[in-house]
This record gives structure tokens, sequence and C-alpha cells, in this order.
């Protein structure tokens, strides 16, 4: 499969959007030329001089000039530019250091709206503090409170050592750059941060990192990480770039004489093609974080935790919190690439229910689609009268509907060829263009195709309408997925003008069809033991009605009107790992309305896609949350839609891998996050899919997807996985009113919904890095399975010995071993979750078919007291669907040492009753046991120290609370 030739290496990471194999990345990363410039000794760059200082309301501004002659090592040196420091709150700083004739690109304000200065913050009362010195200009940030610390950010650092960086590109030195100054170029930018050595730094993404969660700073002349952002359409490769760009990271340092810690947060506001380097100068007592940028102005936000989670809530002021999501988004959604036909769809949720395993959401890959072309669905594949009436019965079921939406629209292969999608976004001039004004032609599934502008004036009407004329042609989705949305094109930039349209077949075999047949065994497979395996029409008519233009922010039009920027190839080389930013995308000087270019948006398509469908979504199901899962995602996507991890792989690496995917978009405020559960890309098998479809239960988004020509790996196709995924959603669906109040905190607040351990243990070193564990909201601690062939895990329990974890499904209490692994049974099918002391879950009582019929049934209790008798928890109930959210109640239950109030406070009406109480750490059988002053029977388990109540009928809106006693 290897080609000896860039064009075939072309086609080949063009498949690998759905295959591919490191060899072949590496293989295209040898070849991919880009000419580009030689090495060049940044250390001469002069750097600035501050001046001219005032003071401002809530802060600073000066001038920072140019000290000396310019350098212009990767463009032109900006003589002058201005900073402004704004103590945004008590934990919000921001620097803010860009071009004073403002012509570098800035993200307008109606792309990412960012929050102002509250009126009383000042250089006084906030918890950080701005340093600086003016020659040569140096800033450090220190916290209020320990002026004499190291500081959290400190740009000291031009006389470090310099430190080889591998380049990108063999041959191309252009990375290899010696010294730290601060350089502001129109085409490149560098700035660097001391840290402390061998600092704990997690964030900056998106990425499969080897690393695991913390990310490497390297040692002693050592490059630990490149965080290359470029979005971009690859099968997760590890250390590489990928399809969402996140530039915010957060440290956590921790003091080994006090035993406490503190985090904080650092976020570059910017959307340019960058490198982010952690690194470790040589023979040097620091570590370093250095930024290397395309474009932009270093525009600079510092937060001051100091908790790990303060940081994220912090990081939620800025970009703003995540989208409330439907309370039935939680529960199981099944997809695939390669159903054939509406038949094999419908036998696939028979057998689900067949199976009894809940399937909440059935969805569909671009298999539904006439011609692979958006918004339709084949007239004889899936006709749409046939899905109409599958759709409706999803409903009736309480079930739902999501199809694929990608981001290209087909071209018209010729006049006889209608398709209204593109003659309507033609006429209403939404796609995006050449930089001589004609239509930009890229190269997607259906063939050739163009892209919508997300800047043009019309674009969300024409998109709106859209999804709207799909529905009416029998597509009624309950959400939408968005895909190859970094925007993805398998032509190397443009694919040219007088092209060949009429050709639309892909540039690379489907997986699947003879010649790319997934014909190797899932891995582990045996095949000495086993033997080989047998298992192995255009819809509706767009009608518009045109909105007045949207107005687009002047300011910051950067290089789509800067006369001396190279837009195809921007004179240094960032660590794309494709090489050219080009391939495999769109071009850099493709053209948006209002002038700007894709080499200075291209990293903000997947988001400002999110957005329009949110809103799109919002008109065409009123008064609904929008149910959004993309690909593509930039900082603040949160706001509009979830994410899937991507294209990965049926490998027991890539399970393990994906919980620190899901821990770093809890970072980046996209908590509703998940993988494809049992692996898409490669074949699944029975182990892997019994273990991951246990662990996926634990994630916020619970989709199981497959790639077409694998072998089948819905829950039903082994006894073994469809009983373990029983067992785990029926945990799962008893846990829903627990993980939906996690997702009200995370909307109202930015709370983290899933935690790394440390997040909530911050002063116990031994979890800085534990990535193979996780948690769900305070309580609940998940130890998956992460290898074949095993019938135990070790795995770590926080709180040194002072936390009491009982399992869950025994209610025992776990004899761990302190600050260290214990080791947990774990026969395959089941999965050990541990549930904190001190917590108050409200649950489901019985898990039921779907999370509504779930939801119909009463609550029960689960009450885990510590050892002085405390427990409490909170549970945020509603409608689960209103947008924005209608009245909510909040149950707030509060345990002391013989009694467990329980009390409901909103205005929401709860008409399910709550029949069962359970309380761990009773210590010993009550003589009498009342609720609400009448004595009720129980039964008293000694081993356990549970004392069980059934049959009861508690009404939780009753403001005056409801006691349950004994003694
Ligand atoms: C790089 O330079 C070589 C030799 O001058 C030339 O043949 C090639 O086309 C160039 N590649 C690019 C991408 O400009
Ligand atoms: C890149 O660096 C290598 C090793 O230092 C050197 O041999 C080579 O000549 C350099 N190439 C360019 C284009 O500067
Ligand atoms: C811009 O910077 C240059 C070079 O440092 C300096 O000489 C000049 O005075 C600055 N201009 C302004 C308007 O500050
Ligand atoms: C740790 O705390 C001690 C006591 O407050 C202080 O003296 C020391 O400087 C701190 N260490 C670091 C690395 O901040």
């Amino acid at each position: 499969m290897f080609a000896p030739h860039l064009a075939t290496a072309l086609l080949l990471i063009a498949s690998s959007a759905f295959g591919s194999r490191a060899g072949v990345q590496h293989l295209l990363r040898q070849q991919a030329d880009t000419n580009s410039t030689n090495s060049f000794d940044v250390a001469s760059c002069p750097g600035y001089s501050l001046d001219s200082l005032t003071s401002t309301k809530n802060g600073l501004t000066a001038k920072l000039n140019l000290a000396g002659a310019a350098c212009n090592a990767f463009g032109t040196d900006v003589a002058n530019l201005t900073i402004q420091v704004t103590y945004e709150s008590q934990s919000r700083l921001h620097v803010n250091i860009f071009d004073t004739a403002n012509s570098q690109f800035t993200i307008p304000e109606s792309i990412v709206a960012r929050p102002t200065a509250s009126g009383s913050s000042n250089a006084h009362n906030s918890d950080l503090v701005f340093n600086y010195d003016a020659t040569p200009f140096a800033f450090w940030i220190t916290r209020r409170s320990a002026p004499n610390a190291t500081p959290l950010f400190d740009t000291r650092v031009s006389s470090l050592p310099p430190t080889p960086i591998a380049p990108v590109i063999v041959g191309d030195n252009s990375t290899a750059l010696d010294g730290f100054p601060l350089v502001f170029e129109n085409q490149y930018l560098q700035l660097a941060s001391s840290l402390p050595l061998g600092a704990n730094v997690y964030g900056l993404g998106e990425v499969v990192a080897s690393s695991g969660i913390r990310r490497d700073v390297g040692t002693d002349g050592g490059v630990g990480t490149i965080q290359n952002d470029w979005a971009r359409d690859i099968a997760d490769p590890i250390d590489q770039n990928i399809y969402g760009v996140h530039p915010i990271y957060m440290e956590h340092r921790f003091n080994s004489t006090t035993n406490t810690s503190q985090s904080h947060g650092v976020f570059l506001f910017n959307a340019a093609g960058a490198d982010i380097l952690l690194l470790t100068p040589p023979s040097s007592n620091v570590s370093l974080i250095e930024y290397r940028l395309l474009g932009g102005t270093l525009d600079f936000y510092f937060i001051s935790g100091p908790t790990p989670q303060t940081v994220m809530e912090q990081y939620a002021e800025i970009v703003g919190t995540p989208t409330w999501q439907p309370y039935w988004g939680f529960g199981f959604h099944l997809c695939r690439w390669g159903y054939p036909n509406i038949t094999a769809v419908k036998e696939v949720v028979a057998k689900m229910r067949a199976a009894n395993i809940p399937l909440e959401t059935m969805w569909n890959d671009i298999d539904l689609y006439h011609a692979v072309r958006d918004f339709t669905s084949d007239p004889v594949s899936f006709p749409p009268a046939e899905m109409k009436a599958f759709i409706a019965e999803l409903h009736q079921n309480n079930q739902h509907y999501i199809p694929i939406v990608d981001a290209a629209i087909a071209k018209q292969v010729n006049s006889t060829d209608i398709y209204d999608p593109y003659s309507k976004g033609t006429d209403l001039d939404v796609f995006i263009k050449n930089p001589d004004g004609t239509e930009y032609i890229g190269q997607v599934w259906p063939g050739y195709t163009v892209f919508p502008d997300w800047f043009a004036p019309n674009a969300l009407a024409w998109w709106t309408e859209g999804l709207k004329n799909w529905t009416a042609a029998g597509i009624n989705f309950s959400g939408i997925w968005l895909d190859m949305n970094e925007a993805s094109s398998f032509c190397d930039g443009s694919c040219g003008t007088g092209i060949d349209i009429s050709n639309t077949s892909t540039p690379f075999l489907l997986p699947g069809v003879p010649g790319n047949l997934l014909t190797n065994y899932p891995e582990g497979y045996n095949l000495t033991i086993s033997g080989p395996s047998g298992n192995i029409t255009v819809n509706g008519t767009l009608t518009f009605d045109a909105p007045a233009p949207a107005t687009l922010s002047a300011r910051g039009i950067g290089a789509g009107n800067q006369t001396d920027v190279e837009l195809n190839a921007p004179p240094y080389t960032i660590h794309n790992a494709n090489g050219r930013l080009s391939i495999h995308a769109l071009a850099t000087n493709a053209t948006h309305t209002g002038g700007y270019a894709e080499l200075d948006t291209h990293n903000l398509w997947g988001l400002m896609e999110a957005e329009a469908t949110h809103k799109a979504l919002k008109t065409l199901l009123p008064g609904q949350r929008p149910f959004i899962i993309s690909r593509s995602a930039f900082a603040s996507a949160g706001k509009w839609a979830g994410h899937w991890l991507g294209d990965n792989f049926s490998q027991w690496k890539y399970m393990y891998l994906s919980i620190q995917g899901i821990l770093q978009h809890q970072m980046f405020q996209i908590p509703f996050v998940g993988a494809d559960t049992c692996g898409f890309n490669d074949n699944s098998d029975e182990e892997l899919c019994n273990r991951w479809m246990q662990l996926a239960a634990f994630t916020p988004f619970y989709r199981n997807h497959n790639i077409k020509g694998a072998i089948s790996q819905e829950p039903f196709v082994w006894d073994s996985v469809a009983n373990a995924s029983r067992t785990a959603i029926a945990v799962r669906y008893a846990l829903l009113p627990y993980w939906y109040s996690l997702f009200a905190n995370a909307s109202l607040s930015g709370t983290p919904p899933v935690r790394a351990l440390f997040w909530e243990f911050p002063n116990e070193p031994e979890l800085f890095a534990v990535d193979r564990q996780f948690m769900v909201g305070s309580d609940i601690l998940v130890t998956p399975v992460l290898t074949p062939n095993v019938s135990s895990v070790d795995g770590i329990f926080p709180g040194r010995g002072k936390t009491v974890w009982r399992d869950w499904y025994t209610h025992d209490v776990l004899d761990a071993v302190v600050g260290a692994n214990t080791t947990l049974a774990a026969p395959l099918g089941h999965i050990n979750v541990h549930v904190r002391d001190g917590a108050a879950l409200l649950l489901h009582e019985t898990p039921a078919y779907t999370v509504e019929e779930t939801r119909q049934g009463a609550f029960a209790l689960l009450v885990t007291q510590s050892a002085d008798g405390h427990a409490f928890g909170k549970t945020y109930l509603d409608d689960g669907i209103s947008d924005p959210p209608g009245p909510s109640t909040t149950v707030t239950v509060q345990a002391s040492k013989s009694s467990v109030k329980i009390s409901g406070v909103g205005k929401f009406h709860v008409a399910q009753k709550l029949t069962q109480v359970t309380i761990l750490g009773v210590t010993k059988k009550p003589a009498t046991v009342t609720v609400g002053g009448k004595t009720v029977k129980s039964t008293y388990a000694s081993a356990q120290q549970q004392l069980v109540l059934t049959g009861l009928s508690v009404d939780l809106n009753a403001n005056a609370g409801t006691t349950i006693a004994w003694k």
C-alpha cells in the first residue's frame, strides 16, 4: 500500500481519514516539500521597549516599540505595538499585545463573544499581578498572595540557551530557532514563558498525547511537546494535530513542604496556525512554553484558579459555558458507516429491542445520502417516505434519529443536475471563493464540492432552509452530526478551475470494496488457536427570505487584505503533520466574505458551522435544546455542540486513549464528548467491545460507531457484549439524574462533569498523571479494564486512606491500599465503579428501555455517610428539553449522624415519588426508623452498614422537606 511518490501518498492520507497507518503518515512527512525557508537565528531579533504607559480604569495601556533593527525573521517586524492590561475580574487578567495599526487578523466578536471587565476590578483587588521590565520589554504574572513565589507566567527568557527542535519536514530547518525573544511580525509571532522545571501542564489540544493527560515538558535540552494548531481530518494519530484547536492550558503546582497545591490557567485567544512547544532548555533550571504563531495577535488571558475546577470555571467565563443537553442525549446511541439500506437499519433497531439492549438514538452515516449529497436520502436504499415512517415509529417509541451532515456541498455536475442546496447557495452567495472572486472548488465524498462561507450574510438562512427541507422530505431528525468540518477536502488546496466535474468518484477506494477490504484480524486475534475467522434526487425546493446582511467587525481582517502576506506558504513552517497547510484541506488563500482569508480563519470553520447549526435547530425545533455533535472545534464551541473523538481504532490502546480525550474536552468546555465505542477503524472483537461498551457507559456521549467494511460490532452481535451492555446501561440510566445535574452545573458554571482524580484530590501528587481511571462528578470513581485477557484491574483510590470507597454493586467498603494501586476483581462483563463517602445520589429506581420510560419511573436515593455521618447531594430536575431551560427544582439531601433530610426547592413539578432509600455507613441496626415522623419498616445489613427503606412515597416537591431519622 505504500506509495513511492507524493501524488499517491496524498491519496493515502486522504483515505486515512478513515483508515490510516502510522507508516503512511511518516512517509508523507518525509515527502511533503514546502521549499520553505532556512533556519533563522531569531536570537538577533531586537525585542520591544515599553513607552507611554498610562493607567486605565481597570489596568494600564502602553506602547511597545521595536527596540532595534528589524530582524524580519519570517515576515516583517511590526514596529509599533500596543499593550493593554486589564484586570477583568478578581480571578482574570487580560494582557493583549496587538499591532497598533490593527491590521493583523483578530477573531471577530460575532464569532466568539468575550466578557468585558467588571467595573470594580483593578490592580489592587485582583488575585493576579502584572509586572514588567520596560527594556527589553518582558512581563511576568504573579499571585498577589505570593509576590515572591515563582511567577505563573514569565517572559524574561530571552537569555535561555537555544533548544534544537526537530523539523516536521526533513531538510526544512525553519523551525529550529535559536533563542526566545518576543517577536511580532505580520506572519510570525513568538512568545515564550518559563515554567517550573518539569511543570504539571494539562490541556492544549486537540491531541491524542503519548504522554497521557499530563503533557510532556521534556528534560534537559529536550522538546516534550509540539502541539500543532491546524485543524486536520486525520484518523487520531498520536502526538499530531487533529480535528480541533484549543490554545488553553492549566498548570498545577504542588508544594511538597506545605502539601498544598494551586492551579492556574493561560488562554491565548488566537486562531492562527501555530506550534505550541513545551520544552526544557539544556542545562537549565526551568522548562518553557513557547507560542509560535502564523498571525493574529498575542491576546492572553490569565486565570487564577486556584483549584483545577475553578480554572475550568474561569475559562468558561471567557468562552462561555456549554450548551444544555436534552435529557435523552444521555441515552445510548448506535451508528455505523455501511448500513446498505433502511431495511438493515430497521433490522438493527429490532435486534436491539429483541436483545433488550436500550437504544435511545439510531444514527446514519453518509450511506443515507443520494449521490453522497447533504440534505438528501437515497431514493432506492433510503426512500424518503419509508424513512419518514421509520423515524415516526422511533419517535412513537420515545427514540430518536440523527443523520450526518457533511461540511462540503456538492457542485452540480451539469445543467440538468439540479441540486437546490448548491444552486440556491450560489444565488445567495454563500460559498467560499477564490481570491479572484470565482467559486472555490474542492473535492469530498460527492465529488467536486463547494464550501459554505459562514461569514456570508445569507449563510445561516440558507443552511436553516436546507435542514428544514430535509425534515420536510422525511428526515425528521432530533439532532445533527457534523463531520468533515476541519474543513476537509481531498485535493491539495483548490482542485482548480476547468476540471471535469462529472467525475464524482473519490480519489481513493472506500473501505470494504475490492482492493480495500478490511481483512485484518481484530487486534489480538489468535489465528493459531482460533483458525481463520468466519466473522470476519435531491429533495425539496429551497425558499428564502434572505435577511438583511449581518455586519461584521471591520477590525482585524488580517491577511485577507494585507498585501505583504504570503497566503499560500507562510515563511515559518508549523508542524502540521500533513506538511503544507492546504493538504487535505482548503487552500489558505480561499476567501471568505469580508475579505477574510482561509489562512486566518481555517481553525474557526467547525466552530462557525456548529453555531450556525445550533441556531438553525433552534428555529426548526423551537423550544428544544439543539443536540449537535461536531468533529472540528475551536475555543467556545461547547456553547453550540458536543464532540466525538473522531476516527479512532478498534484497539485496546485507543480505548485507554479515549479517557484523556474526554478529560481534555472537560477543560476545553466541551464536556459532552465520547469516543466511537468498540472502535471505528479496523475490526473490533468481542472482548474489546465488551470492555468498551462498559467503559463508555460512564462517559458523557455514549455511541457505538463502526467503519464501512468492518465486521459488525453492535452490542447484540456477541452474547457477552449484550450482557455487559445491559449491565452498564442499567447503571448509567439509574445515574441519569446525577449525570444531568452535573451537566446543569456545567451549563450554569462551567464545572466539569467528568474529572481526573487530581481535580478532586489536588494535593495527592501520585494522582497527577492518572488517566486510566476517572471520576464522574465528585462521587463516582470508574476503574475500567483497559487490557485484554485479564480478570483483574489495578486502580488507585484517592484520599490517602481518609476517604471511604464503596463498591457500587455490593456496597462493600473497599479495603484500598493508601496512595498506591489496589487490585480489583474484574471478570469480563464487570466494570468497577466505586462511590465516595459523603455522597447522596438521587437515582432512577428502575432503568427502562428508553430514557423517557426511565424518567417516568420512581426515584431511589443512595446515601453514603462519611465517618461522622455526613453526606450531601444536590440534584437538578427539570423537563429535560426546554430551551431556554424552564422551571427547575433542586432536591437537596443532607445527612447527619442519624438522620437524612430531603428537600426540594423550585418551580418544576416533580411527578415521580421517591420510593426507596439506601443509607450506607449506619453503624448499628436502628431500633426504630421514621420518615416524616411516622415509623416505617426497614432492613439492615451489618456487613455493609446498610439501612434500606422501601415502599416509601416521598414527595420531592415539598418545600418543608422530609426527614428520615433512626435511633
Ligand atoms: C521546491 O523546489 C523544487 C526545486 O526548485 C521544485 O521542483 C518544487 O516544485 C518546489 N516545490 C514547491 C512546493 O514549491
Ligand atoms: C538544516 O540543518 C542541517 C543540520 O544542521 C544542515 O545539514 C542543513 O544544511 C540545513 N538545511 C538548510 C536548508 O539550512
Ligand atoms: C514606532 O516604532 C519605531 C521604532 O521603534 C519608533 O521609532 C517610532 O517612534 C514608533 N512610532 C510611534 C508612533 O510610536
Ligand atoms: C513552598 O512553601 C514554603 C512554605 O510556605 C515556601 O517557603 C516555599 O518557597 C514554597 N515552595 C515553592 C516551590 O513555592
